[in-house]
């Protein structure tokens, strides 16, 4: 089985989240399993720089008005899965972040961007562009929006579609005026089509076209079907209900391994964790906190944002150092957040630290630390939990979405439920946070019962293999899919003039 799998993030090449850690090891797994699965990318600068084997692959026709980008195809570094990057230097070869410039204010060309990746990306998988054609097409989150909506409209014989919401509060919706750009016609313009709330919506056509729709955890997907957590979204949802189903994100064992990570001082393993206490020591010179054994040294490695409880978390902070803590902050976004961080630092010499998101310290702090805070409003999924658990540091994590299906708390250790493996609160709220804080800091003060639970988090398996293998059995019910019909559209209408008009305007008519 051959599947196209579209993303604007993988790491090492790109990445600003999650999403970067899940396009690496997902595809890894699958390999592994025998998919022939190959990624597509925009072509950041950073991404052509360290792809392994860069070379020139086709040019791309004019399309969409965009002339002279090329593909140039390698593969991801340490590992066997081929890349294609669209190299299209107007677009991505810039200075800055993948979606916003310096200043942290989103690029204004995204939705040319985006829609430009995703008119070459569904070319590619359709087999118009390289001797290679895709069975499946799995596009993630709203940059790979428009894959389903432009292979939706490519006739009868295209590939089958997959779209992964890795969060739906990141929906691509952008005035009217840019749909010209895009390629799609102005008549898809309404609420059965690209439309959301007045604007264009590249997540809209995602979920609106696309044969099938994941999400990243069992308990999210239940969470969007929901006005809370839908984002507006739930209604569209609800009526897919059908076509879409949670699964579970995964961890790249390989990378993210503590008995093997060449990034700490000392490995350990659930077999001999001593190798824990050196990283601590290591932990906390290297960020300028007291070196000292006993206490209790608290982490979180996330983005500084209103999802993440970033503004809870700061707000707490001189009641968590009361409790004769210390803290080791590591993380970029709201500068109002970054600010009053750098300035709280100077308050608690010793006792807090802070530094930029770097990928070295977020696997020395996951190694180093003893208690991770991951607090969240809401989390798809959440991958730094589940790296703690591998690395014997205990999570405190809010109810929510994969953290919820992910940790479970200390206190329900019967045999229904297994052991503990971390603190839950409730409440997305100061108090709550702090009640689950102090509930493992009692438990840290008792020798015996914290290794219990470390060990309990270090046993557990959340490996890709199991989530591969969901994905793969869901490609194949969808392999045998055809034309759009599938989607609830009348076969009838794929010949409509329109069609013709989208693909001659985007050069491969
Ligand atoms: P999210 O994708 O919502 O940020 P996850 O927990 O799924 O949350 O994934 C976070 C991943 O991104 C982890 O590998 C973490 O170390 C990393 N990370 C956190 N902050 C940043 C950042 N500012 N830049 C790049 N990666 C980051
Ligand atoms: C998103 C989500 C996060 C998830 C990640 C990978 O960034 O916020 O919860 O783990 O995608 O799927």
């Amino acid at each position: 089985m051959r599947v196209l799998f579209v993303t604007s993030e993988a790491y090492p090449l790109a990445k600003s989240g999650g999403l970067a850690d899940v396009s690496r090891a997902l595809p890894v797994a699958m390999r592994q399993s025998g998919i022939d699965v190959r990624l597509v990318l925009p072509g950041y600068n950073q991404a052509v720089t360290r792809l392994t084997n860069p070379k020139i692959e086709a040019r791309v026709p004019v399309c969409l008005g965009e002339d002279g980008a090329v593909i140039v195809s390698g593969q991801l570094p340490d590992c066997d899965v081929p890349v294609w990057l669209v190299h299209a230097p107007r677009l991505y070869a810039r200075p800055g972040g993948l979606y916003q410039d310096r200043q942290s204010r989103d690029w204004n060309d995204n939705p040319r961007r985006f829609s430009y990746f995703g008119r070459v990306a569904a070319a590619i998988g359709a087999g118009q562009l390289l001797p290679w054609k895709a069975d499946i097409v799995h596009a993630n989150d709203w940059h790979a929006g428009l894959v389903p909506f432009y292979l939706a409209m490519s006739g009868r014989y295209r590939p089958s579609t997959l779209f992964t919401i890795h969060n739906i509060a990141f929906q691509g919706n952008f005035d009217r005026e840019h749909l010209a750009q895009t390629g799609v016609p102005d008549s898809f313009f309404h609420p059965e089509g690209v439309e959301f709330y007045g604007q264009f919506s590249f997540l809209k056509a995602a979920l609106r076209y696309s044969d099938r729709i994941t999400t990243v955890s069992p308990r999210y997907r239940q969470e969007v079907l929901t006005q809370a957590f839908g984002c507006g979204f739930e209604g569209l949802l609800s009526h897919r209900q059908k076509d879409f189903s949670g699964i579970l994100n995964g961890i790249e064992n390989d990378v993210w391994n503590p008995h093997t990570d060449r990034l700490l001082p000392r490995n350990f393993s659930v077999r001999d964790i001593s190798g824990k206490k050196a990283c601590k020591a290591d932990l906390q010179k290297r960020l300028g906190l007291a070196v000292c054994r006993d206490v209790p040294l608290l982490g979180f490695s996330s983005r500084l944002t209103h999802q993440k409880m970033a503004d809870v978390l700061v707000e707490a902070i001189p009641d968590i150092l009361a409790e004769g803590t210390q803290l080791a902050i590591i993380g970029d976004g709201d500068a109002m957040l970054t600010g009053a961080l750098k300035r709280l630092q100077l308050r608690y010499p010793g006792q807090l630290a802070y530094f930029h998101y770097d990928e070295e310290l977020a696997h020395r702090l996951q190694a180093g630390a003893d208690i991770l805070l991951a607090p969240a409003r809401f989390e798809p999924c959440g991958l730094t939990q589940l790296y703690a658990l591998r690395y014997g540091t205990v999570p405190v994590v809010r109810k929510t979405g994969g953290l919820a299906d992910t940790v479970t708390d200390a206190a329900d250790t019967d045999e229904t439920r297994g052991a503990g493996t971390g603190f839950i609160f409730d409440e997305a709220t100061k108090p709550a946070f702090l009640a689950a804080i102090k509930r493992a800091l009692l438990t840290f003060r008792e020798p015996i019962a914290w290794r219990r639970l470390q060990l309990a988090g270090m046993s557990q398996d959340f490996g890709w293999e199991v989530s591969a293998r969901k994905y793969i059995a869901l490609y194949r019910t969808l392999s045998g899919l055809t034309g759009p019909e599938d989607v609830g559209y009348d076969a009838a209408e794929i010949d409509e003039p329109w069609q013709c008009e989208i693909r001659s305007a985007q050069g491969w008519a």
